[in-house]
């Protein structure tokens, strides 16, 4: 008797484990090169949980933030050859890809956060997600960080206290022809590299949102923040095209609604997030924010908004057109 007992309850051990150990989860790696404590850190963090969960498992998500598998000038590759799934580069990082998502570049584009989330809901925005279908990179989710702030080891109240500095820019045309404009020198430096180059001098100044700005440790080098809003952080979720057509229509369906949930979350907690990194580097004391009177801020726009012009064409003025309407809160 003990024996069947002890028989009949190894077979049903055995019909537990069997299937289970037949079917190894898929591992998805999510790559990116913020800190845990920003928007896209907490909805990379999110997305993990609810896709093993709506995948019931099938699916496991391994996150490595900070540019920890891959930076900025790997991971774009690092996509397109498999070694990585999701990765959530800043809009300005597709310049090589297309230069319609150039747009988000464009300096006082947007009003604020909210314009760009009704641009990005919108039929143009939409169609970003697809543009680079061709170079195997499908967009599923925009994700918001927050407003550019610019800063520097002197107070830049005025678009001429930037001229002759050295800023560090993301790789992209626009930002580097927008400093251009103010007469100083723009240098392309992957995000995981900032920090020193700010720390012994390679750089004298930068551009970046309040939450990268504190996460980063930024304002720690640099002693003046000018709280200029010129132009916009903001992330496009994307994915190897062929990878995710691949999966069953079940895992699409199940990671798409864990990736809408955690866009969600995203940008439920990105103001917040930029508001409390605001405060913590203005009690911090180590760096002085300024604020532009209205004056100042219209020199500002005066100096950075030739380049429009100037990349008009590449971008598409319907684009642009569509971009500046969604500031209008009533048309939308
Ligand atoms: C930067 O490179 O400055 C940022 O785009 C990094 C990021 O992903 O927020």
């Amino acid at each position: 008797m003990r024996k069947s007992i002890f028989v009949v309850a190894s077979i049903a051990a055995l019909a537990l484990v069997g299937p289970a150990a037949a079917q190894q989860p898929i591992v998805v790696k999510f790559s990116h090169v913020v800190a845990d404590n920003t928007p896209k850190g907490q909805a990379a963090i999110k997305f993990k949980e609810l896709a093993e969960k709506y995948t019931n498992g099938k699916v496991k998500v391994e996150v490595y933030p900070n540019s920890q598998l891959f930076g900025d000038a790997k991971e774009m590759e690092a996509v397109a050859l498999g070694d990585v799934q999701f990765i959530a580069p800043s809009l300005s990082k597709f310049d090589k890809f297309t230069k319609q998502i150039q747009v988000f570049d464009l300096p006082f584009l947007f009003n604020d956060i909210a314009a760009v989330d009704r641009f990005q809901a919108g039929k143009q925005g939409q169609a970003l997600l697809r543009s680079m279908e061709s170079k195997n990179f499908l967009g599923l989710a925009y994700w918001h960080n927050g407003m550019k702030q610019i800063s520097a080891n002197r107070p830049l109240l005025k678009p001429e206290d930037a001229k002759g500095l050295k800023f560090r820019i993301q790789a992209s045309d626009i930002l580097a022809a927008q400093f251009q404009g103010l007469n100083a020198t723009p240098q392309k430096l992957a995000f995981s590299e900032v920090y020193q180059a700010l720390q012994v001098g390679t750089v004298d100044g930068q551009e970046n949102t309040w939450s990268n700005i504190f996460s980063q440790k930024f304002y720690e080098v640099q002693k003046d923040i000018t709280e200029s809003d010129h132009g916009v952080i903001d992330y496009m979720v994307v994915v190897n095209a062929k990878w995710w057509n691949g999966l069953s229509k079940d895992l699409q369906d199940a990671m798409k609604k864990a990736m809408d949930e955690a866009t969600k979350v995203n940008n439920d907690v990105a103001g917040k997030l930029n508001d409390e990194a605001k405060q913590k580097i203005a009690s911090s004391g180590a760096s002085k924010i300024h604020q532009l009177t209205p004056e100042q801020r219209k020199q500002w726009v005066e100096a950075m908004k030739p380049v429009w012009a100037k990349f008009e064409s590449a971008i598409g003025k319907d684009l642009i057109d569509a971009a500046v309407a969604s500031n209008d809160t009533k048309t939308n």
